[in-house]
């Protein structure tokens, strides 16, 4: 996919429509600015009517259709929706449920992706469209299948699972040993005995493990079709997958290994864009491959699935889109153009009706149009630069949800409390798998990170003797990989980095006092005691009030020198006014600056060009007027004007913004 042009388009399935509607719709695709189409991933029992019979030549006549309007084509593998005659003969390749119950055509993700007939099947669809489409110029990227999630309890994939674990443990002591397997009578003295966990209460090993296989499962399908794709397709043609944000299902850092690019699905559901929230998944998906990324589908206004599928605000859907710009993508891609007839989503949001007209949202789109054509040249090759990293793991996350020890903990609200500051005052943060190095951060802040291992806690002592500022909060370094305590208190081997331990943690039912010199706060569903284990370099930031006796008085937030560097542990979970504070705190004793100031609900985030150019995207997620002061006088780009050091900003308003001077070919150096 050009890595030189900010893309806007849409999912479009031809497939639905007689082909004399199609340049209707083409031609209102264009007149919106759209550069580029997603097709083909529903399309299977259209290609492939029969076993081994193709039909690929609709397609090549609509993509030349979208190519002669300046549109191009993102291909899908249509491996998530197998056709009726395949699961009819093969039907051992149908999904089955933790219940037992095996999942019925009708819907789609209905196979088990290590089923051998499905691999087969997937095997001939993916070969047989990569030999007939790979070197269609007017394809610029494929995508593999759609929206991995599919986890199967068949007896197939319970044997695979075995055959992991043996892999992975080498020995049965070694898994015994590993997951206490004493503890209930669980010890296993054959690999055979080791179930697949359909009951709600597990060995934490074994569930950690599981989700595990799932993850490397969905990578290999993934890999399966990869590999068949990159023999035959345009060596410059790139590879993704649409991921879904903060889904748990997978580890996205390994599944993103055997691909070119990262994509994500971007929906809303009921309610409206949370910017400070939200912000935090463009840059969980930049982190995934650390580069620019695409948004392959997000709501056109609204969906049908969630529990009030409300319309966004006029002008709110160009806000979102141009906040994930800022935050490093280069495409966004709304689903889907056309309202089908029939089918299970007919009262989903699309930018042309059922009849065909262009809905009122259809014009929000347009004018996204207008602004990409005016600033994709500036955007060009620009990429987000960040001081800060944010470490998410997947593994502690899998742990933590299986044992939440207290309902409201949640592993994303509270990586989300860390970020949500930040956001607010323009802090550029780059969002990185626990074991990625750490070099060039000012400031690295790593919330939750249950599970340690040697490289992590490599990673973090190398950063803070280079001078970084480390941030640790609750349930840091309680487990090792395997799910297993740590025979040491919390956090384990930081504990000499972060000049503490933790003596106790505890789940609250109710509002603990937190104060010190900065706040007087509260924590709010966990609470951990620290004890200072180097006196002399360990200053109390924070204690706790008057509550259960035994946190009262006791540490609750420390600061400790360490040689050129410092950690700060945060062992309570603050109110959002302390949270507030002590953020500004750590960035200014981190000499970390926003991008630029703005007032409460507007951001500006920063992309910097290839020829080191700063481009500022200001936007208003508030429904009423605001106004910036520039620290410079600038040229706006998408009125094509200099606005002096003042800029107002209508409801849901953006801005792309350039000191002066600068307004031309900042991207093309
Ligand atoms: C996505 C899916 C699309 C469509 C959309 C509706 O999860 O990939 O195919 O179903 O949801 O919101």
């Amino acid at each position: 996919m050009s890595a030189n042009q900010l893309h806007l388009g849409s999912a479009y399935y031809p497939e639905h429509w007689p082909e004399e509607r199609w340049c209707g719709d083409i031609r209102l695709m264009r007149e919106a600015g759209l550069t580029v189409a997603r097709v083909g991933e529903g399309a299977w029992s259209t290609f492939e009517p029969a076993p081994g019979e193709f039909h690929f030549e609709w397609m090549d006549r609509a993509i030349d259709l979208l190519a002669e309007n300046g549109i191009q084509t993102v291909m899908g593998t249509p491996t998530y929706a197998p056709p009726a005659w395949l699961t009819q003969r093969l039907p051992d390749m149908l999904q089955v449920l933790d219940s037992g119950r095996v999942v019925q055509h009708g819907g789609r993700c209905h196979c088990c992706i290590n089923s051998p007939d499905m691999a087969y099947a997937t095997r001939r669809i993916v070969e047989a469209m990569a030999l007939h489409f790979g070197r269609n110029p007017n394809i610029i990227g494929w995508q593999i299948d759609n929206e991995f999630s599919r986890v199967c309890f068949c007896s197939r994939c319970q044997a695979l699972f075995r055959e992991f674990l043996a892999k992975r443990y080498g020995t049965l002591d070694n898994l015994n040993r590993s997951w206490s397997t004493a503890y209930w009578s669980q010890s296993y003295s054959s690999w055979d005995q080791i179930p697949i966990p359909a009951e709600p209460k597990h060995n934490p090993g074994l569930v950690l493990e599981f989700k595990r296989f799932v993850s490397a499962s969905n990578r290999r399908y993934q890999k399966l079709q990869v590999d068949i794709l990159r023999a035959n397709i345009s060596p410059q043609t790139r590879i993704c997958h649409n991921f879904m944000g903060w889904f748990d299902g997978l580890d996205h850092y390994e599944m993103n290994e055997d691909l070119d690019l990262s994509a994500w699905d971007w929906y809303i559901g009921t309610g409206h864009n949370d910017y400070l929230s939200t912000g935090v998944i463009h840059d969980l998906t930049r982190g995934f491959k650390r580069h620019n990324f695409w948004i392959m589908e997000t709501q056109p206004g609204s969906v049908n699935w969630s529990s009030i599928n409300n319309m966004l605000c006029k002008g709110e859907a160009r806000s979102m889109a141009w906040q994930a710009v800022g935050h490093g993508a280069d495409a966004i891609l709304y689903w889907q153009w056309r309202s089908a007839l029939g089918g299970q989503e007919q009262y989903h949001g699309t930018l042309v009706d059922q009849s065909g007209q262009p809905r009122p949202f259809y014009h929000d789109v347009k004018d996204l149009g207008a602004d990409f054509k005016a600033t994709s040249h500036l955007l060009s090759g620009s990429q987000v630069v960040s001081e800060v990293a944010m470490l998410n793991d997947y593994a502690s996350r899998w742990s933590i949800q299986y044992q939440l020890h207290h309902k409201d903990f949640n592993y994303v609200t509270h990586f989300t409390h860390y970020y949500r500051p930040l956001a607010a005052a323009n802090v550029s943060v780059d969002v990185l798998s626990a074991d990625d190095a750490l070099d060039g951060y000012k400031l690295v802040i790593a919330p939750a990170l249950l599970i340690l291992n040697e490289k992590r806690v490599r990673h973090l002592k190398a950063f803070v003797e280079r001078g970084g500022h480390l941030v640790l909060t609750l349930r840091t370094g309680m487990k090792d990989e395997t799910n297993a305590m740590l025979p040491v208190r919390q956090p384990g081997a930081l504990a000499e980095l972060a000049g503490v331990e933790v003596v106790e943690y505890y789940a609250l039912t109710e509002k603990v006092p937190v104060s010190g010199d900065l706040f007087n706060g509260t924590t709010q569903i966990w609470a951990e005691i620290l004890r200072i284990l180097d006196e002399r370099n360990t200053k109390v930031i924070a204690r706790y009030g008057a509550a259960n006796g035994w946190l009262d008085g006791q540490p609750a937030v420390t600061v400790h020198k360490c040689g050129k560097g410092v950690v700060t542990f945060i062992g309570a979970y603050l109110d959002d006014a302390a949270q507030k504070l002590i953020t500004d705190m750590i960035t200014t004793a981190a000499d970390v600056d926003g991008v630029m100031e703005t007032p409460l609900g507007v951001s500006a985030c920063r992309r910097v060009s290839p020829a080191g150019a700063d481009i500022f995207i200001l936007n208003n997620h508030t429904r009423s007027t605001q106004h910036v002061r520039l620290p410079w006088a600038a040229h706006e780009h998408l009125g094509g004007r200099d606005v002096g050091t003042a800029i107002g900003l209508e409801p849901f308003g953006v801005a792309v913004v350039t000191k002066l001077g600068m307004n031309s070919g900042a991207g093309a150096a």
